[in-house]
């Protein structure tokens, strides 16, 4: 496994900065150009339960056993899932993500991104992925293959409880044309091509799908798994649990 180096680690970069208690900002760079600025910034990352969204609170109730926190950032969900007396691994592709993960008391965190997931059959009873990172699939293709690896990594009740907004639930042009322009190239409307800046650090580029509740029925199938609920919010983000068939 190739390491990020730390100037190529823009996800860690500001979230290192904020656990050192520097002002960091998120910038997330679209590749049509289109900046967006996360006016909460990676302090978001680092919120207690309590100030967590509804719908991430909310989806605690169905974690259970062994739990596998992918793209965990600061450790937040981790934290609060260890403190409850479960086993959990935090995985995320930053190493100063991790970094900042064991110096809040993560016990397991590893270095591990997405793409390189290996674990033997049965090694986890519920994986999260929050902070919108049922992005980190990708793509159509590239999720339905994680989809079907996870599967074997997880106990026959095995759930997975991941985030994500949907795609259409927008009115702003830009978002509208770039929807348009992906689906005109055979990509996903919401199969974001997008890269992280923080500073003088520039993240490599990477897509990241955002799917509507259809969208995501569409991928799931033939993976093993299905919906078994959604977790609504008041604007487009939703979570959704997923068991197995
Ligand atoms: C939006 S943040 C969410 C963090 C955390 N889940 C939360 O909600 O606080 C996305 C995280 O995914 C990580 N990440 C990005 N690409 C990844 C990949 N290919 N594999 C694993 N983690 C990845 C980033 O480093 C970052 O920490």
């Amino acid at each position: 496994m190739k390491r990020l180096k730390p100037e190529e680690d823009a996800f860690g970069q500001e979230i290192w900065a904020c656990y050192k208690g520097e002002e960091a900002f998120e910038i997330v760079e679209r590749d049509d150009g289109y900046f967006n600025a996360s006016p909460k910034g990676p302090g978001l990352y680092f919120l207690e339960y309590e100030d967590w969204d509804p719908i991430d609170r909310k989806s605690m109730e169905y974690v259970k056993g062994r739990v596998l926190d992918i793209g965990c950032g600061a450790g937040r969900h981790s934290l609060y899932l260890q403190k409850m007396g479960l086993s959990v691994l935090g995985i995320d592709s930053s190493p100063l993500a991790i970094e900042v993960c064991k110096l809040r008391g993560l016990k397991q965190a590893r270095v591990m991104p997405i793409e390189e997931l290996n674990f033997k059959p049965n090694s986890f009873d519920t994986v999260i992925m929050l902070g919108s990172n049922f992005g980190l699939f990708g793509s159509f293709e590239k999720a339905k293959r994680l989809l079907k690896k996870l599967h074997k990594m997880t106990s026959e009740n095995g759930l997975i409880i991941a985030s994500t907004r949907d795609t259409y639930k927008t009115d702003i042009a830009d978002h509208l044309e770039y929807h348009k322009r992906n689906k005109e190239k055979g990509r996903m409307p919401g199969q974001l091509k997008v890269r992280i800046r923080f500073r003088k650090c520039v993240g490599k580029w990477f897509d990241y799908l955002i799917v509507s509740k259809k969208e995501m029925e569409e991928i799931l199938k033939g993976t093993g798994w299905k919906i078994k609920e959604f977790i609504d919010s008041d604007d487009s983000a939703y979570i959704a649990a997923i068991e197995k068939t």
